[in-house]
């Protein structure tokens, strides 16, 4: 097993935003992870990558127990994640940002460029090279948050809505990034609300409520699970003395 979560939990003050969740991840698969807002998906992804300690359970990369250690102590064994809210150093170019990740791992300048370079080939973004990152689109920021992550070469990849605000031609797009990224081998977590994309993409998919996990399965099983459509949808109580 590449991951393994194992019972954490991760609570502010009294509230357990990340509630005895466990699962594991092979290596080279892609996972989804779903779930309303304020389920706590990003919360787990915080707790994974060590931006946050956790409260209780543990986590073990690649054999190695992760929790406890801080996040570039994680980075530098292979986990990289991309953020929610882009947020590029704005006056440095597209291609200066990409290649912060890549000193994770060399102290070269020009390996750094090379494999900044690459990274933003892979999500094709390379013609943007030179231009300051502030200057970027929506699509192009998320883009570049992916070149972010990668050049800090991992063997796991939080996505965290990657897609998020994308028109639809974009998120198609960027669908195929994902697959080409997951075929030079490697693992991908992601989270995203677009059903059709995570749907597609992922060969499981696990479900967050209120913390916990509901439900994992394949993407057939979760979306034809009745805990998973109730907590999208909600149960209208009113409804059962008509019933
Ligand atoms: N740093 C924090 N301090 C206190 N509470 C937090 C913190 N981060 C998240 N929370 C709370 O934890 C819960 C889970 O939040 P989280 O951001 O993980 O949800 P999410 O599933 O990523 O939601 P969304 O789909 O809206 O991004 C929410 O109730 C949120 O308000
Ligand atoms: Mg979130």
């Amino acid at each position: 097993m590449l991951l393994k979560i194992d019972s954490v939990t991760k609570k502010f003050g009294g509230l357990s935003a990340v509630s005895d969740v466990s699962f594991e991840l092979e290596e080279g698969k892609i996972l989804g992870l779903i779930g309303p807002n304020g389920a706590g998906k990003t919360t787990l992804f915080n707790c994974i990558n060590g931006t946050l300690p956790i409260t209780e359970g543990t986590i073990t990369f690649n054999g190695e127990q992760i929790s406890g250690k801080k996040s570039y102590q994680i980075a530098r064994l292979g986990i990289a994640r991309s953020y929610q809210v882009t947020q590029p150093f704005g006056n440095m170019t597209t291609l200066q940002n990409a290649m912060v990740g890549a000193f994770c791992k060399t102290k070269s300048y020009n390996e750094a460029e090379s494999i900044g370079l690459n990274a933003l080939k892979t999500v094709q973004l390379d013609h943007k090279a030179e231009i300051v990152a502030k200057h970027l689109n929506l699509g192009e920021r998320k883009k570049l948050e992916i070149a972010k992550a990668l050049s800090t070469q991992p063997k796991l990849l939080l996505l965290d809505e990657v897609m998020a605000g994308l028109t639809s031609t974009e998120v198609q797009d960027m669908v195929k990034i994902i697959r080409e990224i997951n075929a030079t081998g490697i693992t991908i977590i992601i989270i995203e609300h677009i059903m059709e994309a995570i749907m597609s993409l992922s060969e499981r998919i696990i479900v967050l409520n209120f913390g916990k996990k509901i439900m994992e399965g394949t993407p057939d099983e979760v979306s034809n699970d009745q805990r998973v459509i109730e907590a999208y949808f909600g149960v209208d109580e009113g409804d059962e003395e008509y019933a």
